[in-house]
């Protein structure tokens, strides 16, 4: 049966792509955030993930306002990227597992959420970068199973249903009958606005509020309406519902292996997390 490792969480700013295409990694506005990643590497070079689900949201480059789906799973072999228009290299193609996708939409439908499923699909720099991230300067060691969640056009569906959503990949995953060491990934946030009265507005107190949370007590963040984490985590911190969603799918025993959180990375709070997912029969068994 399948594996759900573990979970690690990551900002997703385009400028990051930007500052790797120009080898900034060491600059002393970018180390304290790529430094973050060394925890990672070591993790990811142990841990040995097959496929990872990716929760994330597009930013208009697979879907537009005119048709945007509040949540869509792929379904293809491949994943390509296009230029998105912020002056980041194209990335190259991501490999998919439509064995595992159609196990996870199936187990989705069956559960009552309405999903869109995509059998060509474009990912974007919420996709790339945090892979890029994870695996420098290496051909990506993994097929993955992106999930689209609405962040942009409100309006948006609840932390709470976000919570659900990934709970019901968990479980799915825990019923998929192969040996497949699973990582499920959340990317965004934290705290940012990027336009308006309050652009470069963010949060730390409340950051770190839903680190501890997505760590122990994700339920707890459940209380917090969609315009409350507008006020709190700023219009584009609402990407923290891929953080719940990711949250969601780690069924087992959660403890955290790494934290990092830097101030600020293009008007952004960007954080880092890896998680540790001891599965519920392995602790039965033990
Ligand atoms: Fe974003």
């Amino acid at each position: 049966m399948a594996k759900i490792i573990g979970g690690v969480a990551s900002t997703h700013v385009p400028a990051i792509g930007k500052a790797i295409a120009d080898r900034k990694q060491n600059d002393p506005y970018w180390k304290p955030f790529f430094s973050g990643f060394d925890y990672v590497h070591d993790w990811l070079a142990r841990e040995k993930a097959d496929v990872a689900v990716v929760f994330y949201n597009d930013h208009g480059l697979n879907f537009f306002l005119d048709k945007l789906p509040t949540f869509a799973v792929g379904a293809a072999k491949e994943y390509r990227n296009e230029d998105e228009g912020w002056g980041i290299p194209v990335s190259r193609a991501v490999a998919g597992d439509p064995d595992l996708s159609w196990h996870l939409i199936n187990a989705l439908v069956a559960d009552e959420f309405d999903i869109t499923v995509c059998q060509d699909m474009l990912v974007d720099h919420a996709v790339t970068i945090p892979l890029t991230l994870m695996w420098p300067g290496q051909a990506w060691p993994i097929r993955i199973v992106p999930v689209s969640i609405n962040t942009v056009q409100h309006p948006l569906p609840s932390i709470a249903r976000c919570l659900k959503l990934g709970r019901s990949v968990g479980r799915a995953l825990e019923s998929y009958p192969h040996d497949s060491r699973v990582l499920v990934i959340g990317t965004g946030g934290l705290s940012h606005q990027l336009d308006g009265e309050r652009a470069g507005f963010i949060n730390k107190a409340f950051d770190k509020l839903c680190m501890d949370a997505i760590v122990n007590d994700p339920d707890a963040l459940t209380r917090y309406s969609i315009p409350e984490l507008v006020e709190l985590a700023g219009a584009q911190g609402v990407e923290l519902l891929n953080w719940v969603a990711m949250r969601g799918a780690l069924t087992g025993a959660v403890t955290q292996a790494h934290r990092n959180y830097h101030i600020p990375i293009s008007n952004t709070a960007a954080a880092t997390m890896v998680l540790d997912n001891q599965p519920m029969a392995q602790r039965r068994a033990a």
